[in-house]
Formats: C-alpha cells, sequence, structure tokens
C-alpha cells in the first residue's frame, strides 16, 4: 500500500480540504504515513494569506527535496491558495515537485496520481466546489461542511479573491443531504465555511435561491445537529434575521465571529472594507439587543498602508468598546499583486509591531474581564477529549466557543454540563454538575 503525508497551512476551508484529499487518498488505496520520511507521496496544502505563511511553507518543502534526493521515486505535490497564486512559476523555481494545484482542483490530484506518466503538471482552473469528495473527519462528531467556494469582496490586502476565485454558492438541496448525511454518521455540531458566508445564496437560481438565514434554519431542522457555526461572515451583510438565528434557532450557537479589520473608518475605506466603524458598531448593538449573552470574535489588521497613531488609537477604542471575547491580530504583511501592496506610505515594521504589543494587550484584558460572565454559571460543554495541560481532566467548548477545562466524567462527542470556577483571556475552568442539567446559559 503507497503512504502519503500531508502538511495543511492556513484557515479552516485548508483544513477541509485537507481532509477531502485524505478521504480522495485513501479511497485510491493509500494510507497516512506517520512522518514524511516513511511517504511515497509527500504533499503540501498551502496558505498565501501572510508573507510569513508563505516563508513555513518553503522551509518545509526543502525539507521534502532532502527526502526525494534519497528516494527519487518519491512523488511532491503542492496544492492550495500559495501554489494557486504563483502557478506554473512553482516548476520553475522548485523543479522537484511533480504536480501542482489550487484550492479548485484538489480532485485533479487523483487524476494526476491515476495517469500512467507522473510528469510534472499544474491544475490551476477555478471550477466552483470540487466535487463530492469523500472526507476523513479529524472528530468523528465535528464536521465542516463548505456552503460557498470563492469571494466577490476585493479588499485591498487580501491575497484570497486571487487564490480562490469568484464566489461561488453550492446547491442548498446538496447541502441538506450533505449534512443529513453527517448527521446519520454521528455529526452533532456543524460550521459552515464560506469567505463571506451571510452573501451566501445570491448567485443561485431564484428557483432554488435560500439567504443565508434560510439556510441556517433548514440546517437547524435536520435531526441530530445540535450545534451550528460558521466562517467568516462579512459586518456588512449582517442583517437582522441572521442576528435573529442565534436567538430563535436553538442549533445556532451563541458566538459570532465579526471581523473588524480596523477601527478607523478612514483606513477601512482604504481596506475596501465597506462599511464604516459606526455601521460596524450598529451590528454590534443589533447582537447584544437580540442575543445579550452572545460572544464575539474577532480580525484585526495593524499597520495598514497609512494607519496613523490617530487610526490605531480608533481601533483601541472599538476594541475596548466592544469588549471582544477573543480576537485574532495581526501584522500587515503585502502580498503580491494586492491594491494595498502598491500604496504608499508603508508603516515600519517597527512601528507594527509596537501597536500590535499594544494591541494585544487590551484584546487580552477586555477578554478576561468578559469571560468572568460565565464564573458561578453552568454551561453545555461538548467533550473534545483530555485537557492539554492536564490528561486528567476533561477538555471541551462551551455554545460560546470557549474552550473549557473541567473535572468529569465522559467520552468525546458527548455534551454535559459543566459549573465555571475560573476564567482567564483564553480558557474557561470547572467541575462537571452531577445533578444540574445545562441550561442554554
Ligand atoms: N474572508 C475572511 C477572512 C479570511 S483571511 C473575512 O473577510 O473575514 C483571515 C484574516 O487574515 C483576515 O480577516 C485578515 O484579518 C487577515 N489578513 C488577510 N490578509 C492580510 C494581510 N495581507 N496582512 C495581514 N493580515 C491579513
Ligand atoms: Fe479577503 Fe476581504 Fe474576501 Fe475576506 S472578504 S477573503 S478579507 S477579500
Ligand atoms: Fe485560507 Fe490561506 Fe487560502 S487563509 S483561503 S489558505 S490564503
Amino acid at each position: 500500500m503507497p503512504a502519503y503525508h500531508l502538511t495543511t497551512f492556513g484557515c479552516q476551508m485548508n483544513e477541509h480540504d485537507s481532509e477531502r484529499m485524505k478521504g480522495m487518498l485513501e479511497s485510491l488505496g493509500y494510507r497516512e504515513a506517520t512522518s514524511r520520511d516513511q511517504a511515497d507521496l509527500i504533499l503540501f496544502n498551502t496558505c498565501s494569506i501572510r508573507e510569513k505563511a508563505d516563508d513555513r511553507f518553503i522551509a518545509h518543502l526543502q525539507e521534502a527535496r532532502a527526502l526525494k534526493r534519497r528516494s527519487p521515486d518519491t512523488v511532491i505535490g503542492v496544492g492550495g491558495c500559495w501554489a494557486q497564486s504563483v502557478k506554473h512559476e512553482v516548476f520553475t523555481r522548485f523543479p522537484y515537485v511533480d504536480v501542482a494545484f489550487g484550492p479548485g482542483q484538489v480532485h485533479k490530484l487523483a487524476e494526476f496520481l491515476t495517469s500512467d506518466s507522473l510528469t510534472a503538471q499544474g491544475y490551476f482552473a477555478f471550477e466552483g466546489f470540487t466535487g463530492d469528495l469523500p472526507a476523513k473527519r479529524a472528530r468523528e462528531f465535528q464536521a465542516w461542511v463548505q456552503i460557498s467556494v470563492g469571494c466577490n469582496m476585493s479588499c485591498s490586502y487580501c491575497i484570497v479573491p486571487s487564490t480562490r476565485g469568484r464566489e461561488v454558492s453550492r446547491d442548498p438541496a446538496v447541502l441538506i443531504a450533505e449534512i443529513e448525511a453527517l448527521a446519520a454518521d454521528g455529526v452533532s455540531e456543524v460550521t459552515l465555511l464560506g469567505q463571506n458566508v451571510n452573501s451566501y445564496g445570491r448567485d443561485l437560481a431564484p428557483e432554488r435561491r435560500l439567504s443565508f438565514s434560510e439556510l441556517l434554519t433548514a440546517v437547524d431542522h435536520v435531526s441530530g445537529i445540535e450545534r451550528i457555526r460558521y466562517t467568516s461572515p462579512h459586518p456588512k451583510d449582517m442583517r437582522e434575521d441572521v442576528i435573529l438565528a442565534h436567538a430563535e434557532l436553538s442549533a445556532v450557537c451563541e458566538h459570532i465571529h465579526l471581523p473588524l479589520q480596523s477601527g478607523s473608518s478612514a483606513v477601512l475605506k482604504r481596506m475596501r472594507r465597506t462599511y464604516t466603524r459606526e455601521r460596524y458598531l450598529d451590528r454590534v448593538a443589533l447582537i447584544r439587543e437580540h442575543v445579550p449573552d452572545c460572544a464575539l470574535t474577532t480580525d484585526i489588521i495593524v499597520g495598514f498602508p497609512g494607519e496613523t497613531d490617530a487610526d490605531f488609537r480608533e481601533t483601541l477604542e472599538v476594541v475596548e468598546e466592544v469588549g471582544y471575547d477573543g480576537a485574532f491580530t495581526f501584522i500587515y504583511s503585502p502580498r503580491r499583486e494586492t491594491e494595498a501592496a502598491a500604496m504608499g506610505e508603508q508603516v515600519p515594521h517597527e512601528v507594527k509591531v509596537a501597536r500590535m504589543e499594544q494591541l494585544v494587550e487590551v484584546v487580552q484584558r477586555r477578554a478576561q474581564e468578559r469571560a468572568q460572565r460565565f464564573v458561578g454559571r453552568t454551561l453545555e460543554v461538548l467533550i473534545e477529549g483530555h485537557s492539554r495541560t492536564d490528561p486528567s481532566r476533561l477538555r471541551g467548548r462551551s455554545r460560546h466557543n470557549k474552550v473549557v477545562n473541567f473535572d468529569g466524567l465522559g467520552s468525546p462527542g458527548e455534551t454535559v454540563p459543566v459549573t465555571i470556577t475560573g476564567a482567564s483571556s483564553q480558557t474557561l475552568t470547572g467541575q462537571m454538575s452531577l445533578v444540574a442539567r445545562a441550561g442554554r446559559s
């Protein structure tokens, strides 16, 4: 049996594409190797969102080259966003790569591997969603469901529209059938994936069209699905119907990841985010009105070209005011062929780093303060495994997407009531409560 080794970089889309690659390879008779040097097929699913992502991947690729020198029959494959962004240049820069393919061409890997001549080839056309490949899930009770591919926005800093193509929504009937099959296979939590999930459906023919909130309703009706999450929504498309879905549909979790990027309307304009600071804060107010306990998380970029001290202070103010439950913070990284990379007034690296440190301090303090609201409450926790720091304890997630480490008994996939006794900016700690049933809190 030939063996493969797959390394995944980047976001949940890539994680999910990798699950699909693994499922496909195993259906072709490959098994997963425990290390790269045991593999006949060395694969990389790449990301190009920031320069660091590129650098990390290239270091790994050098290691694969050394292995191929020792065993020349080893096949090296490179998929994902980096491959898409450089296309055939992959082969000129790294001639030992055998096959390269973009995120829209995952299924082409099978064609390549089953063809008679394995001469180097690249596959980079955008085809929308690529085939119903079997997925090998990391946990049997959780699944990702890709509801759309691509992105129609043109955020000036972002490489994704050029690596994933135009937005294409998948047919709702196909999606619901996929989720029903997952539920029948033991899945109780689904995460709907898309670059801009709440613009879902706009490209579908009128007779098949569902809006994102209608899709949430349909998924909520699937028996066995107890938790629905999604990522990422765009603030411009965060309408009241989607917010109400969190209040009204029992499976839709009390957590929204609402990417801010910057708290300055001037910077948001140059980022081409299509909302202002006021409109963003108005969305937050609407969420807090309908779903007061909703956890909010976000993405923020510091050091976008032309960001002044005053712009940055506005970002700090929004973080202070909203009080996020958590945030991913990034230093702006110029990406090839994006509009922002060509802008003047690039912010010096030391200034970016200093702003990042200041931002992280405020994010963590506010997250820690917000987390105190859970202390003393009993939350529904879906067990994922053992605590990473103390294997005698269990680890799971609340509906708010908070990691909870606790004392108790249970198996992965079970939902148990946990009384929260402590809270830091990142995690909650608690004790499984044996008598109380978990409330929807
Ligand atoms: N479609 C998602 C984001 C995908 S990329 C959305 O719009 O929310 C994930 C995050 O990476 C972005 O939200 C942004 O904060 C960050 N990011 C994207 N391009 C970047 C760049 N060039 N430099 C730094 N951070 C970037
Ligand atoms: Fe990138 Fe903007 Fe599309 Fe998100 S919405 S993937 S940040 S272009
Ligand atoms: Fe994701 Fe990275 Fe591509 S964040 S969409 S894998 S560039």
